[in-house]
């Protein structure tokens, strides 16, 4: 039997609510349709915010927002989104899909979403096709509160008081989409541009640099050690692909076990990447000011036939589910570093929370798995060993059958995660807990018969959380973990 041993008397870092971010990026239906539709749709919106998806975000408690993008954020003019709806320019938003990009979601709207969400704002800048000038206009727009004339642009535009920006990015993927360019080019270019940024004192967001990727630590080498000007943590991107190959992803529902194994197992890379960026970080920073911000990651499928292939929509599964709490449980391990992340994306979009057509929509199981994990918002992480776990094999992947992360809550309870990660066999599990006597468990769980359960817009609640409950039994506590779940409990 799996042991669980928790130690409530060596109390760890803190586990960044930023941690659970989300990225809305203007790709496919991710704002348009997914958030804003407008004051004029049919659909019930709260001045053209889909109210059904606020109130369903809400519930979730997102701590922070990302946006415009991604690669759309290296070619987004942030002039074309001020100022009356029907005077902004047209684009095409050549990244995804070629379609036009009306520019009715812009900055106004996208601080009116972080007001009705109750977040905070990740904005990110463009470096790719704009220049130091315009980056540092549109931070001034956003956070002045002098006379000059930017700032008063922003009153006339209906915003007397600055906004508060929690992260700023200077640029996206500078590796690729955002410029394919070598580190050492970016580190100069960064230092240009952060040089011209400025706000008023006290309002300064946490700068982003831009950085690697997967396996790739040299990003983050060169940004920590070339950046000279304010730079308080370089991002990095991971996407689970269940075949690890980007022209045959694998598909997002339908899939074998083989499949299930090597998605998971290539989500688990995630904490070999975190290592590894992380000793770079420690030799170059020892201090631990530099942030490690994982602000894209996911899962990404093979386009669903017949819609969009630059839409990115997917469905999303139980297995989505299992990925979401097994980077959560990574996350918690390495929160001394790792102190903001972003799941791409929120809505419509790859790991979307939501789905939505027209005026219907569906929670996926990724979205149940944000709200178990509430709890964890800043929330102090205890150590967790995991005595003498199985392993369950499928194809060529061999992989852990239990994951399992353990914090105290900002209430003062204690918190366990776990996630059996084998679809055919339960799990038991003991728990012991150092410096505590444990009576009951108490939470929730999330399982379902099939890998590749979902909800529909037919059958929104084919998955979602039921109440789990345990009891100690002379002094010893046992939970019964059945196969494909995500378990949080609250331990007394
Ligand atoms: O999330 C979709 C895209 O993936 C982002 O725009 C880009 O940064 C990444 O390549």
């Amino acid at each position: 039997m799996t042991r669980i041993e928790i130690d409530s008397t060596r109390p760890g870092a803190t586990i960044n609510r930023d941690i659970y971010g989300q990225f809305a990026e203007h790709l496919g239906r991710g704002i348009y349709g997914g958030i804003w539709v407008g004051e004029d749709s049919d659909i019930d919106n709260i001045r053209g915010f889909r109210t059904d998806v606020i109130e369903a975000l809400r519930d979730i408690e997102v701590p922070l927002v990302r946006w415009p993008g991604g690669c759309f954020a290296d070619e987004y003019r942030w002039r074309d989104g001020i100022g009356p709806r029907d005077e902004r320019p047209v684009r095409v938003n050549t990244h995804w899909g070629g379609v036009a990009e009306d520019n009715a979601f812009g900055t106004h709207e996208f601080f009116e979403l972080v007001e009705l969400l109750d977040t905070e704002a990740y904005v990110n800048g463009n470096l790719g096709t704009g220049n130091p000038r315009e980056m540092a206009e549109w931070l001034e727009y956003m956070t002045g509160d002098s006379e000059s004339a930017v700032v008063e642009e922003r009153r006339k535009n209906g915003r007397e008081e600055p906004w508060e920006i929690a992260y700023f990015g200077i640029g996206n993927e500078a590796w690729g989409c955002g410029g394919h360019m070598r580190p050492e080019y970016y580190s100069d270019l960064y230092n240009h541009f952060a040089t011209f940024l400025k706000t008023p004192p006290g309002s300064e967001p946490k700068f982003v640099a831009s950085g690697g990727h997967t396996d790739d630590t040299e990003w983050t080498d060169v940004l920590s050690r070339n950046i000279q000007r304010q730079m308080d943590g370089i991002s990095f991107h991971f996407y689970t692909l269940p075949t690890g190959e980007w022209d045959d992803k694998g598909e997002s529902t339908g899939f074998g076990e083989d499949q299930w194994a090597s998605t998971l197992w290539q989500t688990l890379r995630m904490d070999e990447f975190i290592r590894a960026n992380k000793k770079v970080l420690e030799k170059n920073d020892p201090e631990n000011e530099i942030g490690f911000y994982v602000d894209e990651w996911g899962t990404w499928y093979n386009p669903e036939e017949g819609r969009e292939p630059g839409f990115l929509y997917q469905q999303n599964t139980l297995r989505d589910a299992l990925v979401a709490a097994l980077n959560f449980n990574i996350f918690h391990r390495h929160a001394d570093r790792v102190r903001m992340t972003n799941i791409a994306q929120m809505v419509n979009v790859l790991q979307a929370m939501i789905l939505t057509d027209e005026e219907k929509m569906a929670l996926t199981p990724t979205y149940h798995t944000y709200g178990m994990y509430k709890v964890f918002q800043d929330a102090t992480s205890l150590p967790l060993e995991i005595a003498n776990p199985g392993s369950y094999r499928s194809g060529d992947r061999t992989i852990p059958s239990v994951s399992a992360s353990a914090a105290r809550g900002e209430d003062g309870e204690l918190y366990l995660s776990l996630v059996n990660l084998d679809p055919q066999a339960a799990q038991q599990v003991t728990v012991d807990v150092k410096g505590m006597e444990i009576t009951e468990a108490r939470g929730q769980l999330l399982t379902a018969d099939a890998m590749d359960a979902h909800n529909t817009f037919e059958n929104p609640g084919s998955v979602k959380p039921a109440d789990y409950s345990a009891s100690a039994d002379s002094g010893n506590l046992t939970l019964d973990i059945p196969a494909k779940s995500v378990l949080v409990v609250g331990l007394e």
